[in-house]
This record gives C-alpha cells, structure tokens and sequence, in this order.
C-alpha cells in the first residue's frame, strides 16, 4: 500500500493511497499556506503514512487547521493524531459535526464549526463552507478555495481504481456503480440539489477524496449521469444485501 502526494494547482496537494480490499484510493489533501490545512485525515490507522507524505512539503507540527467534511472513518480517523502532533491546529467541520460530533465524542478543545457561506482565511487561500446535509451523511458539508477555485466535495464524484492525480476522462458509469453497490445515499433528491448549487459554483478543480481530481471540463459528463440515474441505496451495504438472512 503505497502513499503518493503530488501537486495538482497553486498549493493544493493530493496524498493518494489506493486501499484493498475497497478498490478505491483515499485521498488527503494538503494546503500549503500561512495557514496550513489538511482536508480529510484518512483512516486512523494510515496517520503515519499521511503524516510523512506531508512532510514532504512541510512540517506536519505547523498545521493549523485539520478538517472534516463528515464525521466518519476515513474523513477524521486520524484526527487524534494530527491535533496532538500540532499544537496550534484546530478541528473544523460543519456546524452541526462540531456540535453534536466532536462535543458528544469529548473533543471540546480547539474545535471549530461553521455554516453555509462561512469563510476561513488560510494567507492566499480562502476557505468556503457549504453545508450539504444527506450528501451523504446528515452532518455533511463541502469546502470551496476561492483562489484555485477548488471545490473539495468529499465522496461526491468518486471514480473507483487507482487514478492519476488529474482525471479528465468519463468515469460516471463506474461512480454510479460503486455507489449503487455501497449504498452510501440515502436517496438522489439532496443529492442532486447540491449538484444545482456546484454546477453554478463552476469549480476549475474538483478534488474527488476517492479517485482523481477532476478539471472544470470533466465536471459536466458526472453531473449528467447523477441527474439522469440512479444511484441511491437498493438494499446493499459495502456490496452485502442487507435483510437477505432474515427474508430467506
Ligand atoms: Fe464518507
Ligand atoms: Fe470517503
């Protein structure tokens, strides 16, 4: 299991590792800035390798933001780790992650929520906060950098495989399958709200967590296929029919 950083536009970087048996990487990604911030941990068993993967470009002890964009394994797994390593990092999440999340878990200290259209200097970097709740978790929110205009939309535009850092390829059939088999939405309406609100954000960069990131003119073949099909939950969990036990 091999951990890749590699630098996509103006100080973002993607920290890459494809896992078994998922199929899928996961992805991190590093602003370097005054500010720096990493956006999702990964698990909290690859805090090591994401940690020397950042080191790379910069001291992981200087990070000053780490963040979330739903509370869950992958997102902030490692978060422990990354807040004690830097001693001035604060945990960020959306409003409702923070209050009902990161408080009902015991971390109150040095934790920060924030609302739809709320911002976060980073020195070059600004972060936009839009709360996407049931995309696809309850308390889910995405992250859009004003300056690369970087949309960071967690599991949204997922494309299974190793892919390279920058995909402009179709890869919508293969995204609706994984989703379709994992059963990680609940239903296509918020999804595909959140999808109006992207498509008028026009984002130059979409920085999927689980595949490549996506340049402005591969944007338009994924929000097509979420539009037009569906993908939502149909009985499976991680490809597992649920209830086929007790129906049997
Ligand atoms: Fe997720
Ligand atoms: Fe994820």
């Amino acid at each position: 299991m091999e951990t890749r950083i590699a630098h996509i536009a103006d100080g973002i970087y993607r920290i890459s590792t494809v896992a078994e048996p998922y199929g899928i990487s996961f992805n991190q990604f590093l602003i370097d800035d005054e500010r720096p911030t990493l956006i999702h941990t990964g698990e909290h068993g690859s805090y090591e390798n994401v940690r020397r993967a950042i080191s790379e470009v910069l001291d992981p002890q200087r990070l000053a933001n780490v963040v979330l964009l739903h509370w869950e394994g992958d997102e902030n797994g490692g978060m422990d780790q990354f807040l004690a390593d830097a001693p001035d990092a604060e945990l960020v999440g959306s409003a409702l992650s923070i209050q009902l999340n990161a408080h009902g878990f015991g971390v109150t200290e040095r934790v920060r929520g924030f609302q739809d259209g709320e911002t976060l200097d980073l020195g070059r970097h600004t972060l936009r906060f839009l709360e996407t709740p049931h995309v696809h978790h309850w308390d889910s929110m995405m992250v859009f950098e004003e300056s690369t205009q970087s949309l960071f939309p967690a599991d949204l535009y997922l494309q299974p495989g190793d892919q390279p850092p920058v995909v402009t390829e179709n890869l919508s059939e293969p995204m609706l399958e994984v989703y379709r088999a994992v059963g990680i939405f609940a239903h296509e309406d918020p999804v595909r709200a959140v999808v109006d609100r992207l498509e008028a954000l026009d984002p130059a960069w979409v920085h999927a967590m689980h595949g490549g990131t996506l340049t402005r003119e591969a944007v338009p073949a994924f929000n097509r296929a979420l539009r037009e099909h569906e993908f939502a939950y149909c009985g499976l969990l991680l490809g597992r029919e649920v209830g086929a036990a007790a129906a049997a």
